[in-house]
């Protein structure tokens, strides 16, 4: 392979730059050209593409968001819009392409890969929903940026002797409410891959509430519901005066910790290897921390699942 693209696609994640950088570089250092596509797939399909160089990606590596851009298309999800695209790759002679996102854009790299273009995914987003890897680039940075907002919110709950609901990002996975809850030292976590038991938070503030704790915290993730909701039905049942904190989009920026940098500069990494040994139609991964790559059209097949364990441990730790 002597030229591959480039893009990010869906959500943003901090370390997507890191993993771009990679990308770059490696491919440069085994004499392959690269070619960044600006705005994701409907820049593919609008031709929206130019080459890149060792500079291109010169002092990005600790930036949060993307230099490529992203969008989700709505028009690549039509076969026009994929054919279009397949035009543009052929038109730039493009051989292969990293595309690097969440489970849309894994659906694109499938759509791409069914009509026999060689694609490699890289799984970025905040949510840590793609299965066949334990990790995806971002989602450490968006922990860490949860716990310091607890940590603080935890200052005013304690001066207030106020109950919070912090509810947190996640599409319909748990893992940002679970690691932010167990490692900020929620009283409860609500997740979407287990059922809520309301009487047994209920009783738990009140039990805490009657051995002298002056705050309580409960981080929802967003698949559960709205934090807002359920901070009416925690305040009618306890009686307990309660806020409601929506974190929001702040989980997706800021600059990537060295876990998100470390993983993606390996990720973008081996995404080029596994190019220059043509093969294509993978997703790359981590798994006990270990590189592994896995076929791209049954990745998405797999369920993504939660460690209960941690959130069995979550519940005991906060009798
Ligand atoms: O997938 C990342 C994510 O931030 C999710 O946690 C959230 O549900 C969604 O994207 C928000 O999407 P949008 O940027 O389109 O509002």
């Amino acid at each position: 392979m002597k030229k591959i693209g480039i893009l990010t696609s869906g959500g943003d994640a901090p370390g997507m730059n890191a993993a771009i950088r990679a990308v770059v570089r490696k491919a440069i250092y085994h004499n392959v050209e690269v070619y960044g596509i600006k705005n994701g797939f409907q820049g593919l399909i609008e031709g929206n593409i130019e080459e890149m160089n060792v500079g291109s990606v010169g002092d990005i590596i600790q930036r949060g968001g993307t230099v490529l851009l992203t969008s989700r298309s709505e028009e690549f999800k039509t076969d026009e819009g994929q054919q279009k695209a397949i035009e543009q790759l052929n038109k730039f002679e493009i051989e292969g392409l990293v595309i690097i996102g969440g489970d849309g854009s894994f659906r694109g790299a499938q759509k791409l890969t069914e009509k026999g273009y060689p694609c490699i995914g890289i799984p970025g987003t905040i949510d840590n929903d793609i299965p066949g890897t334990d990790f995806t680039i971002g989602f450490d940075t968006a922990l860490n940026t949860v716990i310091e907002a607890i940590d603080k919110i935890r200052d005013t709950a304690t001066s207030h002797e106020r109950t919070y609901i912090i509810e947190v990002m996640g599409r319909d996975a748990g893992d940002i409410a679970l690691w932010a809850g167990l490692s900020g030292g929620a009283e409860s976590i609500l997740i979407p891959e287990s059922k809520e038991d309301f009487d047994g938070i209920v009783n738990r503030l009140k039990r805490g509430k009657e051995r002298g704790k002056k705050h309580s915290i409960i981080v929802v993730a967003e698949g559960v519901g709205s934090g807002f909701n359920f901070g009416d039905r925690i305040q009618e049942a306890t009686g307990l005066e309660t806020r409601v904190t929506v974190l929001g989009y702040i989980q997706r920026g800021g600059s990537p910790t060295a876990s998100d940098r470390v993983l993606a500069s390996r990720l973008g990494g081996r995404a080029v290897e596994l190019l220059l040994e043509n093969k294509a139609g993978r997703m790359v991964g981590i798994q006990n921390n270990q590189l592994i790559d896995h076929d791209i059209l049954e990745v998405l097949s797999d369920e993504h699942s939660v460690d209960l364990g941690m959130y069995n441990l979550s519940k005991e730790l906060s009798i």
